[in-house]
């Protein structure tokens, strides 16, 4: 049995090119006593891999270094057993790289699905997965939303984002989102729900903002930093809380990362700014999960996806997310 892998090959300069993944095909070798062999069905792409690849910074122990299996979560069933927990026909997700095939031993998985009728398999790498529970960490915990407050987020198209306003409206919040056009603003408003959503490629955001919120803005959960937070926090009320959970405007950027510019506004507004990341809130990934399963099942919530097919079209997929040509979670349909 053989096993395709998509490597790290070189650093980009600004936006990845395929030219920085090497695709190669390798036997797979054979399990041991307590492993078990995985066929990956999805693969999921993160904008957090763009750090990885260098040239800024990284939260991650190294950058990768030419040669590696770019590192990514997977979602597997298992083919090929000697491992007792984990029968053939387990389905899991771990952080496994971008590869069809893994062996395992299950010390590096993040959770065995647990098959809920009503809720797509490839949903537990988007809404039910990482990226969901990073929504509802940042929201519930960090921004310690409350109902009949406004919740503003950026990147409202893509997963993180998606999933922030759903589970605002779902806590009777109002949700209010930033996107890239009017294409994006339309699909966040009709399928996704949100009360509103403002073009942050248009002219004048602050005012559009101010516009959709004319109460204020209690919550801004950002996941783009750059001059979009800029407009957010003028708008924001009195206490409100910015949960930072990314910044989308500078991953292709070299050196140091915008710096926010109205300082003053913490003090006047007495704001709270609050980084977080999903790996510290590891004990709440099953609560968060479990109230998406509910929601969705209560067709309360989607888990929309844009996925492309074939290992070999993840490096053009991954570049297209991060040029913003996904709506919802991307992923990589892998057989
Ligand atoms: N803290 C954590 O533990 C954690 C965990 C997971 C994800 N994250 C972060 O969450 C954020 C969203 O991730 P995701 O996986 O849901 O990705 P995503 O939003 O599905 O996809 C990326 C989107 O970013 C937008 N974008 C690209 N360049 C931009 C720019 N310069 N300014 C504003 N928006 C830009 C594009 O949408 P438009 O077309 O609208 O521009 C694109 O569709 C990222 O910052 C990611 O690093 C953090």
């Amino acid at each position: 049995m053989s096993n395709t892998q998509v490597l790290f090959k070189s650093e980009p300069k600004g936006l990845p090119t395929p030219d920085n993944f090497d695709i190669v095909t390798v036997p797979m070798p054979g399990i041991e006593d307590g492993q078990f062999l995985l066929k990956n069905y999805f693969l999921s792409l993160d904008p957090y891999q763009r750090m990885l690849m260098g040239g800024g910074w990284t939260y991650a122990p190294r950058f990768l270094a030419p040669g590696d299996l770019m590192i990514g979560r997977v979602l597997g069933e298992v083919i090929e057993t000697k491992n007792a927990d984990f029968p053939v026909g387990t389905h899991v997700v771990g952080r496994l790289g971008w590869q069809t095939h893994v062996v395992s031993d299950g010390t590096d998985l993040d959770f065995i699905i647990t098959p809920k009728q009503d809720v797509p398999l490839s949903a537990y790498l988007g809404a039910c997965g990482s990226t969901g529970t990073t929504a509802w960490i940042g929201l519930k915990i960090t921004g310690r939303a409350k109902a009949g407050e406004t919740v503003l987020v950026s990147a409202a198209a893509g997963s993180v984002g998606g999933t922030v306003g759903q589970l605002a409206k779902a806590m009777d919040c109002k949700a209010i989102g930033i996107a890239g056009g009017p294409d994006k603003c339309k699909t966040v408003v009709e399928d996704f729900g949100f009360d509103a959503c403002v073009d942050y490629k248009a002219p004048d955001l602050e005012a559009q903002i101010r516009a959709a919120s004319p109460d204020g803005v209690d919550v801004y959960f950002d996941n783009v930093g750059g001059a979009v937070l800029d407009a957010a926090m003028a708008n924001m009320n009195k206490f409100g809380r910015i949960p930072v959970c990314g910044v989308l405007s500078a991953y292709n950027e070299e050196g140091a990362s915008y710096g926010v510019k109205n300082m003053h506004l913490f003090f006047d507004k007495s704001l709270t700014m609050e980084g977080f990341v999903l790996n510290v809130h590891k004990a709440r990934w099953p609560e968060a999960r479990a109230e998406i399963e509910d929601l969705i099942v209560a067709d309360r919530l989607i888990s929309r996806e844009t996925v492309a097919q074939g290992i070999e079209n993840a490096p053009s997929a991954f570049i297209g997310m991060l040029e913003g040509k996904n709506v919802g979670k991307q992923l990589v349909k892998l057989v």
